[in-house]
């Protein structure tokens, strides 16, 4: 008699953890990275592994030697959202932060990493006030002429027509925004409702 086992000897590999995508876009200085950073922090507190991919950082390594013609720019976004759908296919959480201007890109992001893991947050900080801010200069520099092509000044950025959040950072405080966020991720299942052990 042969033996057959009880248990299947292949057993289904499961994840207990939804991926998911939260990707900011906005013009430079709406505080993009800033608000990322509070919610890795805070997704850190509910258990989750969080991968950053912030366009500054990503520029250095990953999209070194694009620059910012149209063409430079969905290549770059086209690449952080391949990693991410890596992340988010493996069941990680990942955050991505950049300007991301082109409606066509952002599209092309959703559809590769999923449109139900995918949260678009329009970080809608008027183009005055980001320029007003002007955490490194930038602005500065473009209106001197120094920096050719920069997004709102000499450069497109079009408004997202669906994003799944849109933060008011002029009346609200970073952490508000990324309570907004948090919300966002707990009424829509992709994160366990704090407390409940899973
Ligand atoms: S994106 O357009 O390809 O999504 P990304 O977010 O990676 O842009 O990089 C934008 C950052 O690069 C800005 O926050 C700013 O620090 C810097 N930068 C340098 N040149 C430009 C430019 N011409 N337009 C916009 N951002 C620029």
């Amino acid at each position: 008699m042969p033996i057959v086992p009880k248990v299947p000897l292949i057993v289904p590999m499961t994840t207990d953890q939804n991926g998911f995508c939260v990707w900011f876009t906005g013009f430079s200085g709406a505080g993009k990275s800033t608000i990322a950073e509070l919610l890795g922090r805070k997704l850190e507190q509910h258990g989750r592994t969080v991968s950053l991919l912030d366009g500054d950082v990503v520029r250095n390594h990953l999209s070194a030697g694009l620059g910012f013609s149209k063409e430079d720019r969905d290549t770059n976004v086209r690449r952080i959202g391949f990693v991410a759908s890596e992340i988010v296919r493996h069941g990680g959480a990942v955050i991505c932060a950049a300007i991301t201007p082109y409606q066509g890109a952002r599209d092309e992001v959703r559809t590769m990493i999923g449109p139900k893991k995918f949260v678009l947050v329009f970080v809608d900080t008027p183009l005055g006030v980001c320029e007003e801010r002007d955490p490194k200069g930038l602005y500065s520099k473009a209106r001197n002429g120094e920096i050719k092509g920069f997004t709102g000044l000499d450069d497109p950025y079009e408004p997202p027509n669906n994003a799944e959040i849109v933060l008011n950072t002029t009346d609200r405080s970073p952490t508000e925004c990324m309570g907004q966020v948090l919300e966002f991720l707990t009424l829509n299942g992709h994160l366990a409702k704090e407390g409940s052990g899973t």
